[in-house]
């Protein structure tokens, strides 16, 4: 089924997309007042003194706190007395202050806006009438919950959520019966990430605190807390419970007594039995629902028909079908409904009408097909709606949105729909997010898109379009955060679109501009460097010419750049050498010549160089190995890289894939080739991924054949490449220490010795080419024991004696992989071998799989991650990075709909929580 293959569902996706937004806001019992109270009381000294010290204990860089000084405490910013009796009532800390860019983007974060603290003072008991403190959205890493905070007695609200607190939450919370509203979570989505890391194995406090009606412990580990839900159960006034990725064991409850519930959050949790627990049921006030990713169905429950106050439900990632989606249908008051990632199969069903108020509709990644309903058509409040990556097919015309004001986010990508508007459409939306990836909308550049003022992202790659880009398309507005437009055939120069970057306030926040697999020509415009905030450039694969222009050098945020298969050339300017956080570069099948400038070795942070085919002559530069010491892929192959290969490259304790092919080197293998240790693992890297995301459709796009079979394993890939160039000696017996190899190619050398005996060593190789060598003596016939090896070749080479036989050799019957080896005897050659030299070792025989041109061809076709690589890495590295994890998600208002952010920030969550 090749390019459809997102209707695979893959296991390691369920906890994915376990973001949900919960209104909290609205449900604070406090207003949450940033004003301090003037009074007429100055404040109570002891509790000034107290203040004093807390504020002693905090570092406070941006001086938050330079309002705390004199007499009157209560005038201080974030505090506020009691209008008679002026004891401080409210303590309010939380940072809202959003982080300058240059910060977001710092490779380790660091938030000035943050009060900082070694410790909290324990002074702050003296505040004995405190109801309100807040202390969230701080960086007090690594610091415990103080025990100290139990003996504030009368507070109402605390809220201590990502502030960085570590460890077990202490019960002493449990004293605090008065307390109304705690939050001990995640950070909310428009605040600075630095997420809390707490556990509580034993959740009794909880049950103590009976006043509480909001209740968050979303991330806090609760996997060992028997009996953690019923603790929680005990609560009779709570109205909202946010338990997100608590590693809970979601149990059958006997017996509800948290009726008052009205938002319920247990996405990412495990429950004791797949279908739903009845108990929900007994919830009649339940308005917020969120079960994502707990790999739920209810296929005869039919639960959710009586469920009918819900308003916000969200069962994305579970194995929902469509019979629960027409269940679903009765709840007339629902306003946003979330089942993507789920089992839906046919046509969405035409009772979907009947959500009058439904304003996001979530149905990606299902499959569902047939043509759409048209009662989906008439939802006319809707402002979000998703349905990519279905099976849905259908031509898609005004009329079936006409009647859609409201929508700002169209997601239709990755189905089988084509989109007819004639070229005067006006639509009546105004999106801002415009995902059209593989619908049909060519041949002409979509004239609508000049009415959308808003846009904050559009992708229509593999769109179908044949054109130019128009003018007026640099019209986009200045919010505009990426634009993807891969695999088209847009035509013409870059300049007419990127030129409006004359006003400078043009594209000022554009994160990413994929324009690669198109059909640009013309050079690279200088204007593109206005494009300070670029992350992800890739204009790959199109027909562009001239020289890289030494302004790119400017774009200090770029992670990716990959401008490979053009016409570029000159030499690689030495100003790339400024991009410190590049994380691929890829310039592969261009003309580059020259040297390779001495200021890459300052690209610390390169994971995936890619410089293969180009006209490169120099020798292979000692800071490779020296100063990149996070390379996982290297390819050089086909320039004219010549000179040994010197030891100093064997500092790459992560290279997985290193091809040199086709060069002009030249002395022996280096025996140091051993220190590759990740070649010994079949451990996959860093570039790790879900097979199964948005990401596939882009890549999908990519060119089935190479990039995709890399795409498949990429993180997994193993391979050296050497073939084609002028090596001499024998194959370093070390190299056979590289057992999670999966390919070897060390084909037209000159390479002499046998072929090592403990060959089968590498049991994981699928390719073996050893052909146009002057390797004598006998094929060691552990060479037979390597199941997964699929091609082999040893042609040419003066090898001699019986060729072994058995196992997996056996299938490898094609005699030209053996030809022009004049000592070779036997199967599957013609000419037996003399007596007395049987072949060794006769295994089954095995059926014949065969092997075609193509297992071999992506190899030799040189390890170009390309694209793949770069998406991938987009993927693996936001889940490292908490910095982009932000500043990604500051670019637009609703981060979680964006795919990057959008995994990047859940995996990382989900590296906290499940692992
Ligand atoms: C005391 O409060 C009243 C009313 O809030 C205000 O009019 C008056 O100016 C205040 N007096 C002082 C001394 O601040
Ligand atoms: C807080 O109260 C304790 C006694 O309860 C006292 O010893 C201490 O000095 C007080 N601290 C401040 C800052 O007032
Ligand atoms: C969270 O804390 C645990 C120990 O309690 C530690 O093993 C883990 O690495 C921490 N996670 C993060 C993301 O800091
Ligand atoms: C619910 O309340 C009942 C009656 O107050 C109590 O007996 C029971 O233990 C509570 N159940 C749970 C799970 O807390
Ligand atoms: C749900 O409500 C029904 C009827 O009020 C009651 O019989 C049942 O025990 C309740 N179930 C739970 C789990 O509380
Ligand atoms: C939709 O998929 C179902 C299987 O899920 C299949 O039986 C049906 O024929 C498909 N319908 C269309 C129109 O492709
Ligand atoms: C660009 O952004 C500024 C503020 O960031 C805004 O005032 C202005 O209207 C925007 N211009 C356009 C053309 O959208």
């Amino acid at each position: 089924m090749g390019h459809l293959n997102f209707l695979d569902t893959t296991p390691s996706l369920p906890f994915l997309f376990l973001f949900i937004t919960i209104l909290v806001a609205s449900q604070i019992p406090f207003g949450c007042t940033r004003q301090a109270h003037s009074s007429n009381y100055t404040c109570i000294e002891s509790e000034r003194q107290a203040l004093l010290r807390f504020k002693n204990s905090l570092a406070d860089e941006s001086n938050r706190l330079s309002s705390w000084i004199g007499k009157d405490c209560c005038s201080w910013d974030g505090i506020s007395c009691h209008k008679t009796t002026g004891h401080a009532v409210t303590l309010d800390l939380r940072n809202l202050e959003q982080p300058e860019m240059d910060e977001a983007f710092n490779t380790s974060y660091h938030c000035r806006s943050c009060l900082v603290g070694d410790q909290l003072s324990p002074s702050l008991v003296n505040l004995t009438n405190l109801r309100y403190l807040d202390l969230s959205v701080n960086n007090f890493s690594g610091l415990q919950i103080p025990t100290f905070l139990g003996l504030l007695k009368d507070l109402r609200y605390l809220n201590l959520s990502s502030a960085g607190f570590v460890g077990e939450v202490p019960h002493h919370l449990g004293n605090l019966s008065h307390l109304q509203y705690l939050d001990i979570g995640f950070a909310s989505p428009n605040s600075i990430p630095i997420d809390n890391n707490l556990t509580s194995n034993d959740v009794g406090w909880v049950a103590k605190l009976s006043s509480l009606e909001y209740l968050s412990l979303s991330g806090v580990g609760l996997s060992n807390a028997r009996d953690g839900f019923l603790a929680v159960d005990m609560l009779p006034l709570l109205k909202t419970l946010d338990l997100e990725g608590c590693e809970l064991v979601v149990p059958h409850l006997l017996h509800v007594n948290f009726t008052s519930l009205s938002s319920l959050e247990l996405g990412s949790n495990q429950f004791l039995n797949p279908t739903l627990p009845p108990w929900l049921r007994n919830l009649t006030g339940l308005q917020d629902l969120g079960l994502s990713y707990n790999n739920l169905d209810d296929k005869v429950h039919d639960t959710f028909r009586q469920m009918t106050s819900l308003v916000n439900l969200d069962l994305g990632g579970n194995h929902f079908d469509t019979s629960t989606l027409r269940s679903i249908c009765n709840i007339s008051s629902l306003t946003s409904l979330d089942m993507s990632y789920n089992e839906l199969q046919g046509s969405i069903p035409s009772e979907i009408g009947q959500f009058p108020q439904l304003t996001v509709l979530k149905l990606s990644k299902n499959r569902l097909n047939d043509t759409t309903p048209s009662s989906l058509w008439q939802l006319t409040k809707l402002q979000g709606l998703y349905i990519g990556a279905n099976a849905l097919t259908g031509e898609l015309s005004e009329h079936h949105f006409a009647k859609l004001r409201e929508l700002k986010r169209l997601d239709i990508s990755d189905n089988l729909f084509s989109l007819h508007v004639s070229s005067s459409w006006v639509p009546p939306f105004q999106l801002q997010y415009i995902w059209m990836g593989s619908v049909k909308i060519g041949p002409r550049f979509p004239n609508w898109l000049r009415t959308q003022k808003e846009i904050v992202e559009l992708n229509m790659y593999n769109a179908s379009i044949s054109d130019a880009i128009p003018g007026w398309f640099g019209v986009l507005s200045n919010d505009t955060g990426g634009i993807i437009l891969s695999g088209n055939k847009l035509e013409g120069s870059l300049n007419s679109f990127i030129s409006v970057a004359d006003d400078d306030k043009k594209f000022v926040q554009m994160w990413y501009l994929l324009l690669n697999h198109n059909h640009f020509t013309g050079s690279i415009p200088e204007d593109l460097c206005k494009l300070r905030t670029l992350i992800y450039l890739d204009l790959s694969n199109n027909h562009l010419s001239g020289r890289i222009p030494l302004c790119l050098g400017n774009l200090r945020y770029l992670s990716f750049l990959h401008l490979g298969s053009n016409s570029l050339y000159g030499q690689i300017p030495g100003s790339l050498g400024n991009l410190g956080e590049l994380i691929s570069l890829q310039l592969s099948k261009n003309r580059f010549d020259g040297k390779l400038p001495p200021s890459m070795q300052n690209l610390k942070r390169l994971q995936s160089l890619d410089l293969g085919e180009n006209r490169i002559a120099d020798t292979i530069p000692a800071w490779i190995g020296e100063r990149l010491s996070d390379l996982e892929f290297l390819t050089l192959q086909s320039n004219n890289f010549h000179g040994g290969i010197s030891n100093t490259l064997c500092q790459l304790p992560y290279l997985q894939v290193l091809n040199l092919a086709h060069n002009d080197l030249s002395g022996s293998i280096p025996h140091c080739f051993k220190n590759f240790t990740a070649m010994e693992s079949t451990k996959p890297g860093t570039f790790q991924f879900s097979k199964s995301s948005y990401i596939d459709p882009l890549l999908r796009n990519f060119k089935a054949g190479i990039e995709l079979e890399y795409l498949k394993n990429i993180d997994s890939v193993k391979s050296i490449s050497l073939s084609g160039n002028n090596l001499v000696g024998e194959i370093p017996d070390e190299i056979m220490g590289l057992v999670g190899l999966q390919n070897l190619n060390l084909s037209k050398n000159h390479l002499n010795g046998r072929i090592p005996k403990n060959i089968g060593n590498l049991k994981q190789l699928e390719t073996l080419d050893l052909s146009m060598n002057e390797l004598r003596g006998e094929i060691p016939p552990s060479l037979s024991s390597i199941y997964p090896l699929s091609s082999l070749n040893l042609s040419y080479n003066k090898l001699s004696g019986p060729i072994p036989s058995g196992n997996q050799l056996q299938t490898l019957n094609d005699p030209s992989i053996y030809e022009g080896n004049i000592g070779l005897c036997g199967k599957p050659l013609l000419n037996s071998c003399p007596a007395g030299e049987s072949p060794t070792e006769n295994g089954p025989v095995l059926d014949d799989k065969g092997h075609s041109e193509s297992d071999f061809s992506w190899f030799y076709a040189g390890f170009g991650p390309g694209f793949s690589v770069g998406v991938v890495a987009v993927v693996g590295i936001l889940q490292f990075k908490q910095s982009w994890r932000y500043a990604l998600f500051k670019c637009v208002e609703n981060a979680y709909d964006r795919i990057w952010v959008m995994i990047g920030l859940k995996t990382s969550r989900l590296r906290r929580n499940f692992h």
